[in-house]
């Protein structure tokens, strides 16, 4: 089977990323991890990419003038290892619309929250103090507003009594290192499309509850 290439770009410890690298083990993972990215050359991740024997690369923001000529370097270097798909595993920049239109439906990203709720940082925070019951984690394709796309996947942890926001980041992380390699799967093998600014899911074997709830 044929395996998509991808690239994954992050910028700190990189557990998602270690869920990623673990999911491609599995010889029927639709896609192979051909580099890993940091824009901080002290990402914890890096280290641990390069244990399990994947290409890293740097592309550090603060080497350039500017966010295009930082964006056209990380463009470059994507490329340069041949990488159809990128996946963004908790990469904190801001990309610009230039970047994002390039990689149009070619781009994904987790967030820690069930979108479109709490876009941007401190969700665990804010979900606690908006006293939702039911919080998460979204996979989408990028779009030029931040935290914004075609939902691929969503996954709902319950907000417990007690809740900090680290004991809710947790029960979230976990759930994310299920639900992004599912979506990363159905994106490289074709099976979660863009159309009409929705994603349309071809989840035969892969029960849609999965995709909803990935402690069943
Ligand atoms: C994850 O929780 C991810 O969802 C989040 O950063 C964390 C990275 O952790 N991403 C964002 O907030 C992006 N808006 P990791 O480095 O251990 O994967």
């Amino acid at each position: 089977m044929a395996k998509t290439k991808i690239a994954v770009l992050i910028s700190g410890r990189g557990s998602n990323m270690q869920a990623l690298i673990d999911a491609t083990r599995d010889e029927n993972f639709p896609a192979e991890i051909v580099v890993v990215v940091s824009n901080n050359p002290d990402s914890p991740g890096l280290e641990i990419a390069r244990a399990a024997g994947i290409e890293i690369d740097v592309v550090n923001h603060r080497d350039f003038d500017d966010r295009e000529a930082f964006e056209e370097a990380l463009d470059a270097t994507i490329k340069l290892y041949g990488a159809r798909i990128v996946c963004l595993a908790g990469f904190m920049r801001i990309l610009t619309p230039s970047f994002t239109e390039r990689w149009r439906d070619l781009l994904i990203n987790i967030h820690p929250s069930l979108l479109p709720a709490f876009k941007g940082l401190h969700t665990h925070e804010r979900a606690l103090e908006a006293g939702v019951r039911i919080h998460g984690c979204t996979v989408h394709y990028v779009r030029p507003e931040m935290d914004d796309g075609p939902i691929i996947g969503q996954a709902a942890v319950p907000v417990l009594p007690g809740d900090t926001p680290e004991t809710l980041a947790e029960r979230v992380l976990q759930a994310e290192h299920k639900l992004y390699p599912q979506c990363v799967a159905l994106a490289c093998s074709g099976k979660a499309r863009v159309a009409g600014e929705r994603v349309r899911l071809q989840v035969r074997e892969f029960g849609a509850e999965l995709l909803m709830n990935p402690h069943d």
